[in-house]
């Protein structure tokens, strides 16, 4: 039987540091679950519909790689998609602390999850989704940050310069 793993993430929006740790996951693993999740504590900028298809076009084209929605528990979604671990991006000694807990946690939850960490391409360690909406927000280039397929639909949906 093949390995399946999730890659969960809030993506609001998928950036290109995203996209690196779920191809280089599709290199790995045999089967790779997106999991966006649904009911994120602050209110996101997209929708959940609108998350998985950023996904859906930037990603969908990886013959390994299922996106799907998710809400409660990732420890309970895993165990349900058949994923045994969970793969998650690491870009700086800042996000470690963050990651420790969610994986320790996670692995209480669900002892037969493991959690493995990739670390960020050199060139995406900067890169959040945060940082896509505040440049965009000031009507900045997000041309490096998302691809073009996605781009404009972020940036106009972000830009408040102009509005008003
Ligand atoms: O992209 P993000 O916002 O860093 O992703 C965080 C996410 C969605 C992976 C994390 O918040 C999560 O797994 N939430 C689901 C709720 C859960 O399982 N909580 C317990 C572990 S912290």
């Amino acid at each position: 039987m093949g390995k399946t793993v999730i890659c969960p993430g809030s993506f609001d929006p998928v950036t290109y540091g995203h996209i690196d740790i779920i191809t280089r996951a599709a290199n790995m693993f045999d089967r790779v679950i997106v999991g966006v999740f649904v009911n994120m504590d602050k209110k996101p900028n997209f929708d959940i519909e609108e998350r998985i298809g950023f996904l859906r076009r930037t990603v969908g084209h990886l013959p390994n790689v299922e996106i799907v929605g998710f809400d409660g528990l990732l420890a309970n979604c895993a165990k349900e998609c058949g994923a045994s671990a969970v793969v998650r991006g690491l870009r700086a000694v800042s996000d470690f602390e963050y990651e420790f807990q969610m994986a320790l946690t996670n692995k209480k939850l669900n002892p037969d999850l493991e959690t493995v960490f990739l670390a960020s391409d050199a060139q995406y360690t900067y890169l959040s989704s945060s940082i896509v909406k505040n440049v965009a927000s000031f009507g900045g280039d997000i041309t490096n940050f998302v691809p073009e397929c996605i781009h404009d639909e972020i940036f106009e949906r972000l830009n408040r310069k102009g509005k008003n």
